[in-house]
């Protein structure tokens, strides 16, 4: 049995391997191939927050799979109203098979790994997106062939996004090079994390800086969700911190946008370089699915 809590958990070659079984299944799925080895397992997705992708991606994938997916919002399970999460883990382990959990504190994802007995996959908190990486890094390596070398840049909020894209960087042989205002790093302990690959991590101040040679660009909205009510504020501090033209103009040649979506047009990112990059951006969006497909497989069956 194995969880995803965080991508700093899985090691470099745990992290190839799903992109491995990740392109496999894609690669099945495409051409009619079977592949229910999920047969009579139950997924409970629990969603404290909003969600299209990480849904759906999950519902489908374990139906693809041959399990069975249970939805489950916190509107309507007890935990919203304020039943403990440890007493919930006790209870679902006694269910079904596994958790997906979309949350607020990354406390609460570890808590259902500490005291269930059953794998915990994590649909996002405001820490980390593991699932959401994994895929962007399945859509680069599909695009550029590796991952090895290849420079990563992201502009914007030291949020879950740019914490889960250091650790993914950096563990499959990218560089990564992230522009954020100050008062808006990530935590401390991702940038010694990302010290401790030496010159292949990069803290910038001036968007161009970080962009400058870049083989990939990645942004995400500048209030996630949760902070709506700090949005103007945010709106005044990302000012300068959008991938438009200028910034692109930088890069190298071929240089990819991954976005992990929902995007907002004209506040970080234009509606330009969008439009541009929209074959990768929903590539990257499709293979949510597959991805997740493949850490499904791991978790369920390790
Ligand atoms: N990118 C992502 O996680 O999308 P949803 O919020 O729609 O699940
Ligand atoms: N940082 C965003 C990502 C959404 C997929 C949020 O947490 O709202």
């Amino acid at each position: 049995m194995k969880h995803l809590l965080k991508l700093e958990d899985w090691s470099s070659e745990e992290i190839l391997a799903t992109l491995d079984l990740a392109d496999k299944l894609k690669y099945e799925q495409k051409n009619g191939i079977e592949h229910k080895v999920l047969k009579g397992k139950t997924l409970g997705m629990i969603f404290e927050k909003s969600s299209t992708r990480t849904r759906v991606s999950f519902e489908v994938g374990m139906t693809q799979l041959g399990g069975y997916p249970l939805f489950l919002s916190s509107n309507d399970l007890q935990i919203g109203r304020g039943e403990p999460v440890q007493d919930t883990a006790r209870v679902l382990s006694r269910f079904i098979d596994g958790i997906m959990i979309r949350t607020f504190e990354q406390s609460e994802v570890e808590a259902l790994a500490e005291y269930g007995s059953i794998p915990i996959i994590n649909g996002l908190t405001d820490y980390c997106h593991p699932c959401q990486v994994l895929a962007d890094l399945q859509t680069i390596r599909e695009f550029k062939g590796k991952l090895e070398g290849l420079k990563m840049c992201f502009i914007g909020d030291g949020n879950n996004m740019m914490n889960s894209l250091i650790v993914g960087a950096l563990r499959t042989g990218m560089s990564i090079s992230v522009a954020c205002p100050e008062g808006y790093n990530p935590p401390e302990h991702i940038i010694e994390f990302g010290k401790s690959f030496g010159d292949k991590f990069e803290l910038c101040r001036k968007p161009l800086d970080a962009a400058k040679n870049a083989d990939v660009v990645l942004t995400d909205v500048w209030a996630s969700m949760g902070q709506e009510e700090e949005k103007k504020i945010r709106e005044k501090a990302f000012e300068g911190y959008q991938v438009n033209d200028e910034l692109m103009a930088v890069t190298n040649d071929e240089c990819m946008v991954l976005h992990c979506l929902p995007a907002h047009r004209g506040e970080e990112i234009t509606a330009e370089v969008f439009e541009a990059h929209a074959n990768e951006i929903f590539e990257e969006a499709e293979n949510r699915l597959h991805a997740q497909k493949a850490v499904l497989v791991k978790c369920f069956t390790e």
